[in-house]
């Protein structure tokens, strides 16, 4: 039988070892920063149709999204999806790639997308980080609930007290269309 570390003559010849693949796929940390320095559906969106906007007292960041609807064979879809995060890179990120999986989707498609499917395509995101994705699908809750009428869950007053960036956001805002309320989001593990 031949064997891979059979001696030839005075030569002994060794396997060589075999080594695994390296995965080059890019981290979470890499598709973040990409989606930051990229960002996509960044900004106002002034003939939207419905806006959400939450505030978290215990970073000081605020995520607001914009949504325009149009109809196809007699269902709302999200047309499009736009948004703003003040002060949050990882909500930049989670925020760019969530308009972009949104557009098309009927409002009840968007209301079963969690903070998880909302961030999908950046990986999971580091337990610090999870809350930055639970911004934005408060944000998108916000919006979805303007546009259905129903109440949001826990929804404050704009220039919720105790909360100097979410005050002066509120007072600095123009009268929105619709949802022009900001909703606080309290971090799950406080
Ligand atoms: Fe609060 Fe990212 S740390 S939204």
């Amino acid at each position: 039988m031949a064997r891979a570390d059979a001696a030839v003559g005075d030569i002994a010849i060794n396997p060589i070892p075999v080594m695994p693949p390296e995965d080059s796929s890019p981290s979470t940390e890499d598709r973040i920063r990409e989606a930051i320095a990229r960002p996509h559906n960044m900004g106002e969106m002034t003939d939207a149709d419905a806006v959400g906007t939450v505030g978290s007292p215990e970073c000081g960041d605020m995520v607001r999204m914009w949504l325009k609807f149009r109809e196809k064979d007699g269902q709302k879809l999200i047309d499009r999806a736009s948004f703003q995060s003040f002060g949050c890179q990882t909500a930049i990120a989670v925020a760019s790639v969530a308009t972009e999986l949104l557009a098309g989707k009927t409002l009840d498609e968007a209301m079963a997308m969690d903070a998880t499917a909302l961030s999908r395509p950046l990986g999971p995101l580091p337990p610090m980080k999870i809350h930055c994705g639970q911004m934005v699908e408060g944000a998108l809750r916000e919006a979805l609930e303007a546009e259905k009428g129903t109440p949001a869950a826990a929804p404050s007053a704009p220039g919720n007290a105790g909360d100097t960036l979410i005050g002066s956001f509120a007072a600095a805002q123009a009268p929105l269309k619709q949802g022009g309320r900001i909703r606080v989001v309290k971090h799950e593990n406080s």
